[in-house]
C-alpha cells in the first residue's frame, strides 16, 4: 500500500527533510584527508540530536551508526570506524533523521581533497542521473518512468546501475512501498499521485553492476573493485515538478 501524505503530514516531512539535508551537508563538509569515518558519524549523531530528531539508521535492523560512510569501491552501507580518509578518496555519505513521526533520507558522494577527473565525472553523472529521473516524478507518470530515465542516463555515460538495492517510499517508516529501482523499462509500476513521498537513490558503479556484501554483513562494494557513487533525495510528488524535501542543503 502506497500512503498519500496529507498537507499536515507533508509539513512534518519538510521538517524531517531539512534536518536530514543539513546533516548530509555537515558530513560532506567533514570529508577531508585525515578525518576518520567515526568522527563524521559522531558529528552527525550530535547534530541530529541537537535538532530534537533521532538518527533513523541507528539500530535499524541492528545497524550500529547514524550515518553510512562508503569509500571508493564501497557503494553503500559502509560502517563508520577508525578508517582515515585520504586525499583522492570519494566518500558517499547517507543519512536519515526522524522527527514528528516522519523520516527524511538522503545521500551524496563527496571528493576528499583533490580527486581524479574520472572520479569527479562519476560523481557528476550519478547526481545528474537523479535529476534526469525526477523529471518523470510527477502525477500521472508511471513509477518506472523514473527508473528508466536514471538507467538510460547512467548507461549512456558508460557506467552501470546497481540492481540489488533500490529507492523506496518513505514517511512514517523509512522504507515504505513502493520500491523505486534505478533500472527497467518505462511505463510500468504504479501511477504516481500527488502526496506520495519517495526516496530516489541511484547507486552507480564505474565498472560492472555486480556487487558483493562484506563479512561485516553491511558494507556493499563493487565486485570488480571499480569506484561507486550514490545520490539520494526524499521527494514529494505533486501535479508539477517534484518538491525536493532534502534540498537545498541549508
Ligand atoms: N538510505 C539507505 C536506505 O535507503 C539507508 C539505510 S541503511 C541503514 O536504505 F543503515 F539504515 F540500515
Ligand atoms: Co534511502
Amino acid at each position: 500500500m502506497i500512503t498519500l501524505k496529507s498537507v499536515h503530514e507533508i509539513e512534518l516531512m519538510r521538517r524531517a527533510g531539512k534536518i536530514t539535508a543539513a546533516a548530509r551537508a555537515l558530513a560532506g563538509e567533514m570529508v577531508k584527508p585525515g578525518v576518520t569515518t567515526h568522527e563524521i558519524d559522531k558529528a552527525v549523531y550530535r547534530f541530529i540530536k541537537s535538532q530534537g530528531a533521532e538518527p533513523s539508521f541507528l539500530n535499524y535492523s541492528g545497524y550500529p551508526a547514524s550515518v553510512c560512510v562508503s569509500v571508493n569501491d564501497e557503494i553503500i552501507h559502509g560502517i563508520p570506524g577508525p578508517r582515515v580518509l585520504k586525499e583522492g578518496d570519494i566518500v558517499s555519505v547517507d543519512v536519515g533523521a526522524y522527527i514528528g513521526g516522519f523520516h527524511g533520507d538522503c545521500a551524496a558522494t563527496y571528493p576528499c581533497g583533490k580527486i581524479s577527473a574520472e572520479a569527479q565525472r562519476l560523481i557528476d553523472v550519478t547526481q545528474q542521473s537523479f535529476f534526469e529521473g525526477i523529471r518523470f516524478a510527477r502525477e500521472g507518470q508511471r513509477l518506472s518512468d523514473i527508473s528508466a530515465a536514471v538507467q538510460k542516463y547512467v548507461e549512456d555515460n558508460g557506467y552501470s546501475v546497481v540492481r540489488e538495492y533500490v529507492g523506496h517510499g518513505i514517511g512514517r517508516k523509512m522504507h515504505e512501498s513502493p520500491e523505486v529501482p534505478n533500472f527497467g523499462a518505462p511505463g510500468h509500476g504504479p501511477r504516481l499521485l500527488r502526496g506520495m513521498t519517495i526516496a530516489v537513490e541511484p547507486m552507480v558503479n564505474a565498472g560492472g553492476a555486480a556487487v558483493r556484501v562484506m563479512p561485516d554483513g553491511w558494507t556493499v562494494r563493487t565486485q570488480d573493485g571499480s569506484l561507486a557513487a550514490h545520490y539520494e533525495n526524499t521527494i514529494l510528488i505533486t501535479d508539477g515538478e517534484a518538491e525536493l524535501l532534502t534540498l537545498p542543503e541549508i
